[in-house]
C-alpha cells in the first residue's frame, strides 16, 4: 500500500500533532518531519529564542520557507505543523499543495491539560493560560476547519486510536493506492 500525497497534521498547540504524526510514520513506514524542528535545525535557535530575539514574523517567515522546501521534496512524508502556521492565507495554499491535510480538533479544556507547565510554546506564557488558549482558539477554529481535508477528533482517543482512525479515513479519501 503507498501513500498518494503527503499527510498533513494541523490544529492548535498541544492537539497531538507531533505525538500522532511520529506514530503514523510508523504505521505508513514513511519519514516524519515537524516544522518546528525544521526551523530549529535550519536556524540554530529554539522556537523561543526565535520569539524572543527577531520576533514572531520573521518566526512566520521561516513556517512559509518550510513549506516551499517541503514542497519540493518528491518523497512522501508525515508533516506536523506548528499551531499558527495555516493563519497565514500563502502557507493556506501551500498546505493544499503539499498534500491531504488532516486536522487534529481538540476542545480548550484537553489542550489546557496537556500544555499546562510547558514553557516551550512563547504564546501561551505568562498569566491567564486559560484565557489565552480560549482567544487563540477561537480565534483560530475556523481557519484550521476551513483549511482541512479530513477533520479528526482527539477527544477521548489514544495516540494509537488517532492514527488508526487517520489511516482508515485516508483509505476512504482515496489517498493510498493498493
Ligand atoms: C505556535 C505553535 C507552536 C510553535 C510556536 C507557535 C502557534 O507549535 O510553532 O510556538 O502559534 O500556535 P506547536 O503547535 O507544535 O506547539
Amino acid at each position: 500500500m503507498e501513500l498518494i500525497r503527503n499527510v498533513v497534521l494541523t490544529g492548535f498547540m498541544g492537539s497531538g500533532k507531533s505525538v500522532v504524526g511520529n506514530q503514523l510514520s510508523s504505521n505508513l513506514s514513511i519519514p516524519w518531519i515537524d516544522t518546528d524542528n525544521w526551523i530549529e535545525e535550519k536556524t540554530g535557535m529554539t522556537i523561543q529564542e526565535i520569539f524572543k530575539e527577531h520576533g514572531e514574523d520573521f518566526f512566520r517567515e521561516w513556517e512559509t520557507k518550510c513549506l516551499e522546501e517541503l514542497l519540493r521534496c518528491s518523497s512522501k512524508q508525515v508533516i506536523s505543523v506548528g499551531g499558527g502556521l495555516p493563519i497565514r492565507e500563502r502557507n493556506q495554499e501551500l498546505l493544499r499543495e503539499l498534500g491531504v491535510v488532516i486536522y487534529l480538533s481538540a476542545r480548550p479544556e484537553d489542550i489546557y491539560e496537556r500544555v499546562a507547565g510547558d514553557q516551550s510554546r512563547p504564546l501561551l506564557q505568562g498569566d491567564d493560560l486559560q484565557e489565552k488558549i480560549l482567544h487563540l482558539w477561537n480565534e483560530r477554529r475556523l481557519v484550521y476547519e476551513n483549511c482541512a481535508d479530513i477533520t479528526v477528533v482527539t477527544t477521548g482517543k489514544s495516540i494509537d486510536e488517532t492514527a488508526e482512525e487517520i489511516i482508515r479515513l485516508l483509505c476512504e479519501h482515496n489517498e493510498r493506492s493498493f
